[in-house]
């Protein structure tokens, strides 16, 4: 029996097809495909430009320094951002040359607690950096309310929610820059890759040109997608601009293979997203009834979760570990995940010291969290195996008790 896996990749004819037009047309760096994903993207979060870039992280990176750069922002900067997150978030707050301070979470929702967010504001403080972890939109309105307050701008880490909404809007529009991954276990997948998104046209010209090299040509004609045809811009200056480096740079793109799986993907995106939504549905109808255990996801009704994974926390760990309940599933073919352990990273402990005690929450969900799979690849058989397991484990345990 195949593992229950808790990511998954749909290559469906549409993907092979898009691919292979890409490798018949000889390009292979970016070109048609890869603006039409960034478009495409964009659109489907109500922003103006996507920003296609080689990762999750370097997309956060870049959004990071885009900011940095418009805002002159220093090194004593700080950033907010969540105490439960994929290391990439805060990772890349620090690669920009800034601070991450941290936030505890909401118990229930794992997101940023925005009743904690006031007190970590020092006159140091430039940003928020909401998380919409596993799917669920945060407290936008709150985050905005607050960055309204104190003049700080919101970079949105939507790497694991394409397409959640928040009161009715997508997420990555209510930020001034956001990053998204697409590696595999994301919602939707380049391979590997990422999106960065914005409404702003000077974010956009800065991220653009810092994803390939520090270039002065921004102009998404020249720059890459269409250099057969002549810009008169180009030769204007002394160098051609598309040669002329104005910042220092990196090499962050992706390529035509890329794009393509990308536009294949965002034309699957709805059966891939309410295939999360019902598979959710069922794991949350199917373990309803063992809710004094485990904490099922919760959330608000103005909102659409868009289930990356599926979180599962113990409430009594006295019962029973996580390490138990975790090793019992892994024995039985289906995968699991840590719920994204940060503060105590070997890494984080070297920089940061022993500071997970002072975010309890976060303590709590790092002791007793973990996911399993709830994506578009999963069959009703597998998805019920998950709750019989999981009952499995329980009677058993209850039984020992
Ligand atoms: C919340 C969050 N931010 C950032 C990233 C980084 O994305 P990537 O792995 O594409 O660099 C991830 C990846 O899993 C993530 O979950």
């Amino acid at each position: 029996m195949n593992k229950i896996g808790v990511g998954y990749a749909l290559i469906t004819d549409l993907e092979k097809k898009y691919v292979n037009m890409a490798l018949d047309s000889g390009r292979l760096s970016p070109g048609p495909f890869v603006q039409k994903f960034e478009k495409k993207f964009a659109e489907m979060h109500k922003q103006k430009y996507g920003i296609a870039c080689n990762s999750g992280t370097s997309s956060l990176h870049v959004a990071l320094e885009a900011l940095k750069e418009k805002y002159s922002w220093d090194q004593n900067s700080e950033v907010l951002v969540p105490a439960i997150t994929f290391i990439a978030t805060s990772n890349a707050v620090m690669h920009a040359g800034m601070k991450p301070v941290f936030v505890d979470v909401d118990s229930r929702t794992y997101n940023i607690d925005t009743k904690l967010i006031e007190e970590k504001i020092t006159e140091n403080t430039v940003a928020i950096m909401p998380v919409h972890t596993f799917g669920q939109p945060c407290e936008m309105d709150s985050i905005v309310k607050i960055a309204t307050k104190y003049g700080l701008k919101i970079v949105e880490d939507c790497a694991e929610a394409h397409f959640a909404v928040y009161k009715g809007r997508p997420v990555a529009s209510f930020s001034n820059i956001a990053g998204s991954s697409t590696y595999v276990a994301h919602t939707i997948t380049t391979g590997i890759g990422g999106v960065i998104t914005t409404d702003d046209t000077n974010l956009a010209e800065i991220a653009r040109s810092l994803i390939a090299h520090g270039r002065a040509c921004t102009c998404e004609n020249c720059i890459a997608y269409n250099s057969k045809q002549v810009c008169k811009l180009r030769m204007q200056t002394e160098m051609d601009r598309r040669f002329m480096m104005i910042r220092l740079g990196y090499s962050y793109r992706i390529g035509e293979l890329e794009g393509a799986l990308g536009v294949a993907q965002l034309e699957n995106k709805d059966f891939i997203i309410n295939t999360r939504k019902a598979n959710a549905k069922i794991l949350t109808d199917g373990l309803k009834d063992v809710e004094q255990y485990l904490q099922l996801p919760y959330y608000p009704e103005y909102v659409e979760h868009s289930f990356m994974m599926y979180p599962l926390v113990i409430k009594d760990d006295k019962a029973f570990t996580r390490n138990e309940i975790v090793k019992y599933l892994e024995q039985n073919n289906i995968e699991t995940r840590p719920m994204l352990p940060l503060l105590n990273q070997p890494i984080y402990k070297e920089i940061f010291g022993d500071i997970e005690k002072d975010y309890p929450v976060a303590q709590w969900i790092n002791n007793n969290g973990f996911y399993v799979g709830c994506h578009h690849g999963l069959s009703k058989e597998e998805l019920n195996m998950i709750i019989k397991t999981i009952h499995a484990f329980l009677e058993n345990r209850i039984k020992d008790k």
